[in-house]
C-alpha cells in the first residue's frame, strides 16, 4: 500500500449512529465492495462524525463494530481494502483543525445536512455538528483520495472538500489532490426513499420505523414493512415522476434482483400491489440474508473484528502522517 502504487484511491466512510440502512447498503456500502479489486480502497467507521448528535456510549461502542462486521460481511475484505475506525488515527481530528483555518463561515453555513440536523436536534446545535463538513473533508484529503463513493445526499460536502482543498492548494501548491464524488447512477441506489414518504430519503433517524429497512432486521420486518409501503394512487406498476412510491420500489426490486426497469414492467404488467410489494420483500429478504447472517457470525469474533481494525489502523495512520507532517511543514510548525 505505497503512494507509487499504479491504482487510483478510493476513500469512503459511514457512522455509527445506529443501524445500517438499505439506503446506505445500496447507496454506498455494495459499490464498496465492487471497487476493491479496480482501486486501492480505504473504508472507515466515522466515529468523531457519530458524536456530533448525542450517542450512548456502550451503544456507540456496539454500533461501531457492528459496521465494521457489516462492511465485511458486504464483501470488504481485509486484505484487500484498509478497514478502520476514524478515533483510531489521530491525524483526523489534526488535520481538520489546520482545515477549519481554510474554511469559511459563510460556506459551512450553507449545508443543507446542517441546517436539517440543526431543525431536528435544536436543543444540541453544537460547534461539531457546524465542524462535520470540514472533518469529512480531512478524511477524505489525508488519504489523497481520487474517489469518494457515496450517496447523492453526500454531494454538498464533497464540494466543500473540494473547495477547502483547492483554497489550501493555492497557497500551499501540490499539497491536495482534489477529490471526486463517485455516485451511484439515477435508479441504481443513488438515493433510496423511504418507504413511508417515498419524497424523502430513507434514513436510519427517521421516527417512523416503517420507513427504513435495516440489514440485519427480521425476514419477518422487512416483508411486513414492504407490504405497507406507501404507494401512488393508480395501481399500475411502472416508473414514473408521478408516482415516486412504485418508483422506489421498482429501483430496488431491479437492485435486489438485477433485472432490469422494463423486465420489471413486463412482469407486472397488469398485476396490482397486492402481488408486487410482497416480490419486492421477498427479493430483499433474499439480498440481505446472507449479510445478516455473516455480521452475526463476525460479531461472536471480537478477536478477529479486533485484529482487522488494529491492522487497518496502522495502515491508515502511516498514510494519513506522512500527508500530515506535509501540512504541518507548509503551514510553518516546528517540526516535532
Ligand atoms: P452516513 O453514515 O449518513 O451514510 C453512509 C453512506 O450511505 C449513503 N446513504 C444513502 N444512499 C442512498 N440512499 C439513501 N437513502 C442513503 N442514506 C445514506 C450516504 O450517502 C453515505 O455514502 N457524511 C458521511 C460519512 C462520512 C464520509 C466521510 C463519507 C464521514 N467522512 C468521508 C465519505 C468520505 C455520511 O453521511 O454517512
Amino acid at each position: 500500500m505505497s503512494e507509487t502504487t499504479a491504482k487510483k484511491r478510493i476513500f469512503s466512510g459511514v457512522q455509527p449512529s445506529g443501524k445500517l440502512t438499505l439506503g446506505n447498503y445500496l447507496g454506498a456500502i455494495r459499490n464498496f465492495d465492487l471497487l476493491q479489486d479496480a482501486y486501492e480502497c480505504i473504508y472507515c467507521v466515522v466515529d468523531l462524525h457519530a458524536i456530533t448528535v448525542r450517542q450512548d456510549p456502550a451503544t456507540l461502542r456496539r454500533a461501531t463494530l457492528e459496521v465494521l462486521a457489516q462492511y465485511m460481511a458486504c464483501g470488504l475484505d481485509p486484505e484487500k481494502s484498509t478497514l478502520f475506525i476514524q478515533s483510531h488515527v489521530p491525524a483526523h481530528a489534526e488535520l481538520a483543525w489546520v482545515l477549519n483555518c481554510f474554511t469559511m463561515f459563510g460556506e459551512a453555513s450553507r449545508m443543507t445536512q446542517f441546517k436539517d440536523k440543526s431543525a431536528k436536534h435544536a436543543d444540541n446545535v453544537n460547534v461539531g455538528l457546524f465542524d462535520y463538513p470540514v472533518l469529512m473533508a480531512a478524511d477524505i484529503l489525508l488519504y489523497q483520495t481520487d474517489y469518494v463513493p457515496v450517496g447523492v445526499d453526500q454531494s454538498q460536502h464533497i464540494e466543500i472538500a473540494r473547495n477547502i482543498a483547492q483554497r489550501f492548494n493555492n497557497t500551499h501548491p501540490g499539497t491536495f489532490v482534489i477529490p471526486e464524488g463517485m455516485y451511484p447512477q439515477a435508479g441504481a441506489g443513488a438515493k433510496i426513499c423511504s418507504l413511508a414518504d417515498p419524497t424523502k430519503k430513507m434514513s436510519k433517524s427517521d421516527e417512523n420505523p416503517n420507513g427504513f429497512i435495516l440489514l440485519l432486521d427480521k425476514p419477518e420486518d422487512i416483508m411486513r414493512k414492504f407490504k405497507r409501503a406507501v404507494t401512488d394512487s393508480d395501481s399500475r406498476i411502472i416508473l414514473s415522476e408521478d408516482k415516486p412510491g412504485v418508483s422506489n420500489l421498482i429501483q430496488i426490486y431491479a437492485l435486489a434482483t438485477g433485472k432490469s426497469v422494463a423486465e420489471i414492467e413486463a412482469e407486472f404488467a397488469g398485476k396490482g400491489y397486492g402481488e408486487f410489494k410482497p416480490a419486492v420483500g421477498e427479493a430483499v429478504v433474499e439480498m440481505l440474508r446472507p449479510i445478516r447472517e455473516k455480521t452475526e457470525d463476525l460479531l461472536k469474533n471480537k478477536d478477529y473484528l479486533e485484529q482487522v481494525y488494529t491492522e487497518g489502523a496502522r495502515r491508515a495512520n502511516y498514510m494519513a502522517q506522512k500527508t500530515l507532517d506535509k501540512v504541518y511543514r507548509k503551514v510553518g510548525f516546528v517540526k516535532r
